[in-house]
């Protein structure tokens, strides 16, 4: 029932119209997962030990010369047509999420394998091992480590892969110069005064209060997919370079994805990771500006335009859905019935729901 060709013809683009159902069938693999290999003798704020000195402390290789984060000028970023969608498998499940730990540098959570990337110009399958995050403080200092044109935004979310072949072993990983995959999601503060947005952002940050002190860990109870956290942004628009890891031994090896929507987040929820955990025990300094400062700009690509603007339509959901922090009609541009497939299976909503769904091309009734 899915159409398989990958381009529209502007007769079909003009009256086509159809229900669509998305069928689901559980797959839930759950094995502990792998941990990343992390330096030491780092910090983020003491004169001694902080970014400007990681080149000395850590010379192979955080004084390379493909370092990360970056900033993104967008008008250099030159097109790729080899930057097609992503397929992101078990990002639904609502078991993946573990383990949230504080590291005294950064909150991470622990993915179940069995959560994994392909496609989107990618070579490889990637397994998603990890997900943390980089703040300023709180809604007042942003603190993302990627910039945009000069703008950083309040947070930005990490998801760390190893490419599969390795099989969880990053010690091999970062030997090749490809074989990790981040994807970067910005978080914006939510416009308006609505507070514990979105719901799952919020649970989620409300685990940050059993994990006050370095080192601590909480078991995070089934109840939040990776798509949950993912709310509102197109995942077939995104911008690629080859960079590092943003924190020592900052190793070259990973292929950066960096989304453009941001996530939107209420203003207390982002607060919350500022005035909750703390660097060592519970008399030591809130967790605050958790970011690298920007390096020497890299090469970066995008869509060509004509694969992300070949015409709109319009995804309607159903009632149902309303309340889900999705719009009931929202615009896309896609190029593909493929890509318009994954577009849809991302929505948490329609998978939610397992329910019927209807494309509504602009033009017609
Ligand atoms: C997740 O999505 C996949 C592919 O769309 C589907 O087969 C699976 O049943 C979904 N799982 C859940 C838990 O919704
Ligand atoms: C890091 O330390 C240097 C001095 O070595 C200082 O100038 C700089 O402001 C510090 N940066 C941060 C983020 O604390
Ligand atoms: C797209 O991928 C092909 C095959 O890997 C490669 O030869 C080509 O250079 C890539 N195109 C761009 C614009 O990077
Ligand atoms: C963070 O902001 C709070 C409230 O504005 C302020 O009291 C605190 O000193 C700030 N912390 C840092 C490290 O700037
Ligand atoms: C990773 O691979 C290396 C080289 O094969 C091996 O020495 C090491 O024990 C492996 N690490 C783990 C955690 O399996
Ligand atoms: C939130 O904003 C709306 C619209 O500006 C206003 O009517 C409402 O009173 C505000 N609510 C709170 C709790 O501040
Ligand atoms: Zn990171």
């Amino acid at each position: 029932m899915k159409p398989r060709s990958s381009l529209l013809t502007e007769k079909e683009k003009s009256c086509m119209k159809m229900n669509w159902l998305v069928t689901l069938a559980a797959v839930c693999v759950l094995v502990p997962s792998v941990h990343c290999a992390t330096g030491s003798g780092w910090c983020y704020h003491d004169a001694s030990c902080n970014d400007t000195q990681w080149g000395t402390l850590f010379p192979s290789y955080c004084a390379g010369n493909r370092q990360s984060p970056i900033d993104i000028v967008s008008a250099s970023a030159t097109a790729d047509s080899n930057l097609t969608a992503f397929t992101f498998t078990n990002f639904n499940d609502s078991s993946a999420l573990t383990k949230i730990a504080n590291t005294g540098k950064t909150v991470k959570v622990t993915l179940a394998s069995g959560v994994q990337i392909s496609g989107g110009g990618l070579s490889d399958t990637y397994d998603s091992l990890q997900f943390h995050l980089h703040w300023g403080n709180g809604s007042s200092v942003p603190g993302s480590e990627h910039t945009v044109n000069g703008k950083r935004y309040a947070m930005e979310l990490h998801i760390v892969h190893s490419k599969a072949t390795y099989g969880g072993n990053t010690t091999l990983a970062v030997k090749d110069s490809t074989g990790l995959a981040a994807l970067g999601f910005f978080i914006e503060i939510m416009s308006g005064n609505e507070t514990g947005q979105p719901a799952k952002w919020n649970l989620l940050s409300s685990y940050l209060s059993n994990i006050i002190t370095k080192g601590s860990s909480f078991p995070i109870p089934a109840g939040i997919s990776v798509d949950d956290l993912l709310v509102g942004v197109d995942r077939a628009k995104y911008y690629r370079y080859l960079g590092s890891l943003t924190t020592p031994t900052c190793n070259e090896a990973v292929v950066w994805t960096l989304f453009k929507d941001p996530i939107k987040v209420s203003k207390d929820v982002i607060d919350r990771f500022s005035t909750t955990v703390r660097i060592t025990d519970t008399s030591s300094q809130y967790m605050t500006n958790v970011f690298r400062s920007v390096q020497a700009a890299q090469s970066v690509t995008t869509q060509s335009s004509s694969s992300t603007s070949g015409y709109s339509l319009g995804l309607m959901c159903p009632e149902s859905c309303s309340g889900e922090g999705l719009e009931p009609l929202t615009l896309v541009s896609l190029h593909s019935m493929v890509l318009l497939d994954r577009y849809c299976q991302q929505r948490r909503c329609c998978q939610a729901e397992h329910s019927k769904m209807k494309l509504v091309f602009n033009g017609c009734d």
